[in-house]
């Protein structure tokens, strides 16, 4: 539990400098181990992973390729025990089998790519005393694949734009795919965003009717960013033979973990796009806040109220009603203003003792009331048209373009709302959006995060940016108002996370400050605001996903080592975490303070 505002407590450990390390490194004074890694089993009867040996049946037991988010769900009654749900985002082939050539999969090589991605489910044991995590082996754990079947509910559910030929219904997709970041609900469950979707889909050029193209456009459909190929081997990726296939990804995706048998959900009533993740506030009346961010350049900012009321308990009947809280509600869509637009002038640069701040409103796109009936708020457009193109809605809304917003999550103590804007390269160039109060930098490399004051439920908001990132020493950098000369460097922030002290921690993709990513915790409230420090960084060509941080251990996600230009698994440039000539492989490590005291 988070008890604290997040005012630096706790964050008395010693900064990790950067560095291009091939290693995981941390704070003098912890210790670090491998929970899980690529391959590892998961499922009985998985084998040993064997790089030269894939199959797709071994894949489909073995833990997948690049995890992102990870979210530890205690098991009721078992002191110790936790399902680790993690998302396997994607996969980079030519980093998964040797002699790979690129766009070109064989057979073999498209199935266990499909069977590597998805979500898992494993069992993990803690080690008194230590913050070690073993994984266990056993029936309680679950591989979820892009073939994995899941349910559609919502107003997309059943429409004319997810119908299929092997799906007439319009209800039952297969599979689950680029599957980000994510979040836990106090119900139980695990939500995950399916983000880059458009990926995996060839087609897109034969498909000639003018609305439907408007519409894969607007969702950047093209034929060259289909990197991995399995329309060649299952037709429904293939949208030039089923067009509507790629209007069945794109939502956040809910799985119970307590029930390997239990069909997983695409709730469309939270839109669709290309969800990066979805985190929950419960208002003092039981209503449900989903915040989502849509991770691409010039994109938004989406909230979800539901209209019914959280069951409290751990019932079968509670879990079946919380299952579908999510399909009732309002979906809306964030515009902001600046207070101080004099501000702005795309340099990023923030006259001494002023704020980046302002006001915002939520814009209702879609409602779908207790009996399940649903209303669009968008004239022109359907209710199934809102939630399978959401982003067309959101435009039609005057929704506010921001620097790509990536994950997004309410302190579980204040209620505010931080999230993480990655960058935006292409703000201010020509045709582009420019620089506005919450998007201050034009050509944005470094990116900032955003903290929202909310009325959860209701549709006002204040905000203030926290940290305007990138080197601290240049004048378009801002560290919550605190000694910049005292702060670790921070670039491209992507998963937001608390600590128990109630401190923010971020994970960064794509750090563009020559050194490797890393995770930071950063302090919230009092003096020591935007305090910002370095508590590990992942290895060569690594991004930095998933941290939980508890009094226990940080647990992180390291995903794609070893993804530099000109690697692959025959000439890798990281080989971590196994060492000598190996190639690197994604995995998930713990880490903990080496005296047994708790705490980070
Ligand atoms: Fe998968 Fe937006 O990062
Ligand atoms: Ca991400
Ligand atoms: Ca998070
Ligand atoms: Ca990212």
């Amino acid at each position: 539990p988070v008890t604290g505002t997040g005012t630096g407590t706790g964050m008395d450990f010693t900064a990790v400098a950067p560095n291009t390390q091939d290693a995981v490194v941390i704070p003098d004074g912890y210790e670090q181990s491998v929970v899980i890694r690529w391959g590892d089993p998961v499922i009985p009867g998985a084998p040993r992973f064997d790089i030269a040996a894939q199959t797709p049946e071994a894949q489909e037991k073995q833990f997948g390729f690049n995890n992102d988010f990870a979210g530890l769900i205690p098991i009721e009654g078992e002191a110790a025990r936790f399902y680790l749900v993690c998302n396997q985002e994607y996969t980079t082939e030519e980093f998964m089998f040797t002699g790979y050539e690129p766009k070109n999969p064989t057979e073999n090589q498209a199935r266990v790519s499909m069977a590597a991605h998805g979500i898992t489910v494993v069992e993990v044991t803690a080690e008194s005393g230590t913050g070690k995590l073993t994984p266990v082996v056993g029936e309680r754990n679950r591989r979820i694949t892009a073939s994995t079947p899941f349910t559609l509910t919502g107003p997309a559910a059943g429409s004319e734009f997810v119908r299929t030929s092997a799906d007439p219904a319009g209800t039952r997709i297969l599979g689950t795919i680029g599957n980000c970041s994510g979040g836990l609900t106090p119900w139980g469950t695990m939500l995950s965003g399916e983000e880059n979707f458009p990926n995996y889909f060839s087609g897109a050029s034969a498909v000639t009717d003018p609305t439907a193209k408007e519409r894969l456009n607007r969702y950047s459909f093209e034929d060259d960013a289909d990197y991995h190929q399995w329309g060649r081997y299952e037709e429904r990726f293939d949208l030039s033979k089923n067009p509507n296939e790629g209007n069945r990804f794109g939502y956040i995706v809910e799985v119970d973990p307590h029930d390997p048998s239990s069909t997983p959900i695409k709730h469309s009533a939270l839109g669709r796009a290309k969800h990066e993740s979805a985190t929950i506030h419960v208002t003092d009346d039981g209503t449900v806040v989903a915040y989502s961010g849509d991770d691409e350049r010039f994109e938004y900012i989406y909230k979800f109220v539901s209209s019914r009321k959280v069951r409290s308990g751990t019932s079968a009947a509670a879990m079946r009603s919380n299952l579908r809280i999510l399909d009732e509600g309002t979906l809306y869509v964030a515009v902001l203003t600046g207070d101080t637009p004099r501000q702005v002038d795309g340099s990023g640069e923030l006259p001494a003792g002023q704020k980046f701040a302002g006001t915002g409103r939520w814009v209702p796109l879609l409602t779908v009331d207790e009996s399940g009936r649903a209303t669009s708020r968008i004239e022109g457009m359907s209710p199934a048209e809102v939630a399978v193109f959401t982003r067309m809605a959101a435009d039609k809304a005057g929704a506010t373009k921001m620097d790509r917003p990536e994950d997004i999550e309410p302190h579980p103590k204040t209620g505010k709302v931080y999230c993480a804007l990655t960058n935006n390269s292409k703000r201010g160039t020509t045709g582009e959006a420019v620089a506005d109060a919450a998007n201050p930098r034009n050509e944005n490399k470094n990116g900032q995060i955003i903290e929202l004051t909310d009325d959860h439920a209701g549709t006002d908001f204040t905000w203030e940016l926290l940290l305007v990132c990138g080197d601290p020493a240049a004048a378009d950098t801002y560290y919550g108002g605190f000694d910049k000369t005292k702060v670790s460097p921070i670039s491209c922030p992507d998963n937001v996370a608390f600590d128990p002290h109630g401190n923010l921690w971020i994970s960064t993709d794509g750090n563009a400050l020559e050194s490797n990513d890393g995770l930071f915790a950063v302090a919230l409230d009092g003096p020591n605001r935007g305090e910002t420090k370095q508590f590990l960084t992942v290895p060569k060509g690594a991004e930095t996903c998933g941290p939980i941080i508890t009094s226990e251990r940080v647990l992180v996600c390291v995903q794609h080592p070893g993804e530099t230009d000109d690697a692959s698994a025959d000439n890798p440039s990281s080989n971590w975490p196994d060492g000598g000539s190996s190639q690197p492989r994604p995995s998930v490590v713990a880490v903990w303070k080496k005296d047994g005291s708790i705490g980070v």
